[in-house]
């Protein structure tokens, strides 16, 4: 199949282009490098020695976005093309709700003008809110605490709507734990932004000496050692779990959650970390971040049985494929 992947050279759309390349299919890139580097890609060409056609536009211009449907017979699509900070959409709710709904409504638009049926849509944990954990797909989903939790739930839900109306869609909603790592070739993996708010890349910057020791947020939640508990998904899983989802895509919404199925610790993670590292890791308690739940961890029997998927890779593997990126990103390239 030809697939469009909007937001392909972002972290978790790169390496979901190379898992479509390495699965046969072609693949053309929206992305507007908000937030991501075109280099990206280029590694993604060359580990696969396949070629991407990619466009640097923004995804939210509908004649832009409809000249790439013009030119190109177009299977289906996978929108990555969003912007996924927290914090950041706290302080800017209008870019936030613009940009990941807007971006999503003119592509659904689109498909439906030049009649491409297949969409696979990234979404996120986020949405179940305050549920208990194990998370299953079919639970009324809680308000997040923040704007970016909003718009996975508002276009979820857009989703739906425009399903009904065109009975002919197939929609694959993927609700994503938390993704980390990188491919092990140390070619791609995630950049963040400034310093990071995520776990796994605050542990590699500790690692390697740019910031100097890690705050653990809360030891007093209800958990097993007291310490947040995530469902932490190897990116390369994730990126096959697309591939699955969209090889078994069906009319209608269907929704899954992508993640391991297997609740880790903070403290778990460091531990992890300095073993397969050899790295020490050193670290503060503090008190709880703001909008922090205890656990989260995915029921995962529906992507098993329905997607015929299953995330393989350890927290070993995770944190071995983090570190061995954040060296050679640091050593070898110009990000
Ligand atoms: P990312 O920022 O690395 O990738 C997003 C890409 O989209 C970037 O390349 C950016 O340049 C591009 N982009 C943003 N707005 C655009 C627009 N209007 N037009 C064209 N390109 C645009 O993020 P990621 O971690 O790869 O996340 C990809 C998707 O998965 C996002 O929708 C995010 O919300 C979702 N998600 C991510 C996580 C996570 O932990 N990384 C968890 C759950 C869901
Ligand atoms: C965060 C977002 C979530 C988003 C996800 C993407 C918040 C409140 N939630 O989730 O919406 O979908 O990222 O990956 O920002 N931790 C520390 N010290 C740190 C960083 C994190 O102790 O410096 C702890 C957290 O309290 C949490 C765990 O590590 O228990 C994981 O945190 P993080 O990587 O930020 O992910 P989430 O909080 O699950």
């Amino acid at each position: 199949m030809t697939i469009l992947v909007t937001g392909g050279a972002g972290y978790i759309g790169s390496h979901t282009c190379l898992a479509l390349l390495e699965a046969g299919h072609d693949v053309i890139v929206a992305d507007n490098l908000s937030n991501s580097n075109f280099n990206n890609l280029e590694r993604v060409q060359q580990i696969a020695q396949k070629k991407i056609v990619f466009y640097k536009i923004d995804v939210t211009d509908e004649l832009k976005l409809g000249s790439i449907f013009e030119n190109h017979t177009i299977d289906g699509v996978i929108h990555f093309a969003g912007f996924k900070a927290v914090g950041e959409s706290v302080e800017k709710p209008i870019a936030y709700y613009y940009n990941n709904l807007v971006s999503t409504l003119i592509l659904a638009k689109i498909c439906i003008e030049y009649n491409v049926e297949k969409f696979v849509f990234s979404s996120s944990a986020t949405v179940y809110g305050e549920n208990k954990s194990p998370f299953l797909e079919m639970m009324t989903l809680l308000p997040t605490t923040n704007p970016y939790g909003e718009t996975k739930a508002m276009c979820e839900r857009i989703l739906m709507d425009i399903v009904k109306a065109n009975p002919s869609l197939s929609v694959s909603i993927l609700r994503y734990f938390n993704p980390v790592g990188a491919h092990e070739s140390g070619l791609i993996g995630e950049v963040p932004n400034g310093i990071p708010n995520n776990l796994m890349p605050y542990i590699t910057q500790v690692a390697r000496g740019e910031l100097s020791n890690l705050s653990v947020f809360g030891n007093d939640f209800p958990t097993f050692d007291g310490t947040g508990v995530r469902d932490y998904i190897h990116v390369c899983d994730l990126a096959e779990g697309h591939v699955a989802a969209l090889d078994k895509l069906r009319t209608g919404v269907h929704t899954y959650n992508l993640g391991t199925g297997i609740g880790t610790s903070v403290i778990q993670l460091i531990e992890v970390f300095e073993k397969v590292t050899g790295e020490k890791i050193p670290y503060q308690i503090v008190s709880r971040r703001a909008g922090d739940i205890a656990e989260c961890y995915a029921d995962v029997k529906k992507a098993k049985e329905e997607l015929r998927w299953t995330a393989k890779r350890s927290i070993a593997d995770m944190c071995r494929d983090a570190w061995h990126f954040e060296k050679s990103r640091q050593d070898n390239y110009n990000y």
